[in-house]
């Protein structure tokens, strides 16, 4: 059994009590260490787009999200916020996380919100928002930069690995993902690092059945295709990851990652939504209690 903790030695008079930490805690540093030392994925540099939606879990997903880039160097965050104006909550919560960051924002039309009781599936999710990501880079970015752009929702799990996977990308890497299209994972099939088939089971007519985080985009599309914006349409949701793919590449050109698409790196997790009910019998009883802008 590896032991990562050891005891610190309390009585070494050192200034920089962290340089002890890193020896005594190899954890902190050892994926910085293996990314900057992986010579098929120097650090290039990664752009990774979050929409971000209002609600009370939130903040523990950012949290949660945030701290896994701790272990991410090299990376760009653009955090869009689904509100009319960005919120200095969120503001504040993103600059506690010392990471390097663009806030922006944009809401979500409400004739294409789903109503109480209807299903999201139908609606846009984080649709408009990763259009304004697009268009920020396009504006901010330079058309020559050797960097790659990943679409990150503020729910799912991110291995540190994954990260590694997405710098090798030449123009447009696939890997599987984890616990979506109600299977324990979708993938490509890959043979000698091209995709073969793919392995999934729902919405089998789509070109590239693959969920968003199962890929990523070298900048130089982005910017080749300069015009391209996610559809907002009704029809046209489960079909957002093909019709970018479909647009800025082609099958035969997709690059397979994570050890020929056989590892698991990244899983379409859900935050349950909590039970608030409390709150509305606090309010009930004359107390003033906000849920989530006090915050
Ligand atoms: C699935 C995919 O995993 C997403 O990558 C894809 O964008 C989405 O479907 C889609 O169909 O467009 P899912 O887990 O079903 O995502 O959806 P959410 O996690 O609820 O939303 C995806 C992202 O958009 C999240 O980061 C969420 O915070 C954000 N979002 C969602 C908004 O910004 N506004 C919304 O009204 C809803
Ligand atoms: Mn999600």
């Amino acid at each position: 059994m590896i032991l990562y903790i050891k005891n610190i030695d309390t009585r070494q008079d050192c200034n920089k009590p962290w340089e002890h930490l890193l020896e005594q805690y190899p954890a902190l540093v050892e994926p910085i260490r293996e990314s900057w030392n992986d010579p098929s994925s120097f650090v290039r540099k990664i752009y990774m787009i979050t929409p971000t939606k209002t609600r009370a879990e939130q903040t523990p997903d950012l949290t949660r999200l945030a701290q896994t880039l701790y272990l991410i160097p090299n990376l760009f965050w653009i955090v869009v916020e689904d509100e009319p104006q960005v919120t200095l909550r969120l503001r504040r919560l993103l600059r506690s996380f010392h990471l390097p960051f663009i806030h922006l924002n944009i809401a979500t039309p409400d004739y294409l919100k789903p109503t109480q009781n209807q299903s999201t599936w139908r609606r846009p999710r984080g649709v408009f928002q990763k259009n304004i990501g697009l268009q920020w880079l396009r504006t901010n970015t330079n058309k020559d930069e050797d960097a790659l752009v990943y679409f990150a929702d503020d729910d799912n799990t991110y291995h540190w690995k994954l990260f590694q996977e997405i710098r090798k990308v030449q123009s447009v890497g696939v890997w599987p993902v984890g616990l979506v299209g109600e299977l324990l994972y979708e993938r490509p099939i890959c043979l000698n690092g091209r995709v073969h088939s793919w392995f999934h089971y729902m919405y089998r007519k789509r070109k590239f059945p693959t969920d968003m985080a199962g890929f990523a985009i070298h900048l130089r599309l982005i910017h080749h295709y300069s015009t391209y914006v996610f559809n907002v349409s009704a029809t046209s949701i489960a079909e957002q990851e093909s019709q970018i793919l479909n647009t800025m590449t082609t099958i035969d050109q997709l690059e397979c990652l994570a050890n020929n698409a056989t590892k698991i790196y990244v899983w379409h997790t859900k935050t349950q939504s909590m039970f608030l009910t409390s709150i509305e019998r606090l309010r009930n009883a004359g107390m003033k209690y906000d849920l989530v802008n006090q915050l």
